[in-house]
């Protein structure tokens, strides 16, 4: 399978399934299962630390997308020679915490890169498993929201490609960040499907009009009894919301 990286991406192409299992084995009977009804995977910590970068580099050869979790944070120089190597994996998207030193740090990094790497960088702003109090325990008097926008100004005055961010949040923020940065969006459900864990949840086709480029799904999908069945219907879903 040959999947070109488009600038504008086709309604399969914005749906991007998170593999959060335990094993490459089992990673790789999902993928196996989904077939042709997925083009773009997510590789988060769990997998990485079990054997998931080489999995996720042969995920890319094979012509798939894949969007590298890894929610880089640490001195300038370690970030930036870590992107480099990351750069070489063949990966779509690779998270970086968004502060501005961090992400500066990363975008000189894929630009070192010697080859011709397709690797954008994309800013978590705040985790969100945080709330205002969080925040204020951890040091930082500014509220979850405030913290949020600036930091997504801050992402896109250091040259970041995307943010991370909650389909609640996307039309806020595409108002506040010009057009280039791509907004990707967890905490996705499709109506009738249960929330798990997730507090805040929007649709897929919500979250496409909110203004989401691409959309984070995991157990809808990977828990679905049929999961293709569950990524085509979401893919649907994408186009007739685009
Ligand atoms: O299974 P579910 O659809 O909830 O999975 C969502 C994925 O998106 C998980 O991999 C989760 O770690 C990730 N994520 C999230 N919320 C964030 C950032 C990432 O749910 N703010």
């Amino acid at each position: 399978m040959t999947i070109a990286p488009q600038s504008s991406p086709s309604p399969r192409d914005r749906l991007i399934v998170a593999l959060d299992l335990p094993s490459v084995a089992e990673a790789e009977r999902m993928v196996d299962q989904l077939g042709d009804a997925v083009t773009f995977y997510k590789v988060g910590l769990e997998l990485a630390f079990a054997g998931g970068l080489q999995f996720a580099t042969a995920l890319a050869r094979s012509g798939r997308q894949v969007f590298l979790d890894l929610k880089l944070h640490d001195i300038p120089t370690t970030v930036e020679r870590a992107t480099r190597q990351v750069a070489d994996l063949g990966a779509t998207f690779l998270t970086v915490h968004a502060y501005p030193q961090t992400l500066a740090a990363a975008v000189r990094g894929r630009a070192g890169h010697a080859g011709t790497s397709g690797l954008q960088i994309l800013g978590v702003t705040v985790m969100t498993s945080y709330g205002d109090a969080d925040l204020l325990e951890a040091g930082y008097a500014d509220g979850v929201a405030a913290t949020v926008e600036r930091r997504a100004r801050q992402a896109e005055a250091a040259g970041a490609d995307g943010l991370i961010i909650s389909a609640e949040e996307a039309a806020r923020i595409r108002g506040l960040v010009g057009p280039r940065l791509q907004l990707v969006t967890p905490g996705i459900r499709p109506a009738g499907t249960a929330s798990q864990d997730q507090k805040r949840v929007m649709t897929p086709g919500d979250a496409i009009r909110a203004g989401a480029d691409y959309l984070v799904v995991g157990r809808p999908v990977t828990a679905a009894a049929d999961p293709a069945a569950a990524a085509r219907a979401i893919v649907a879903e994408i186009q007739s919301a685009s």
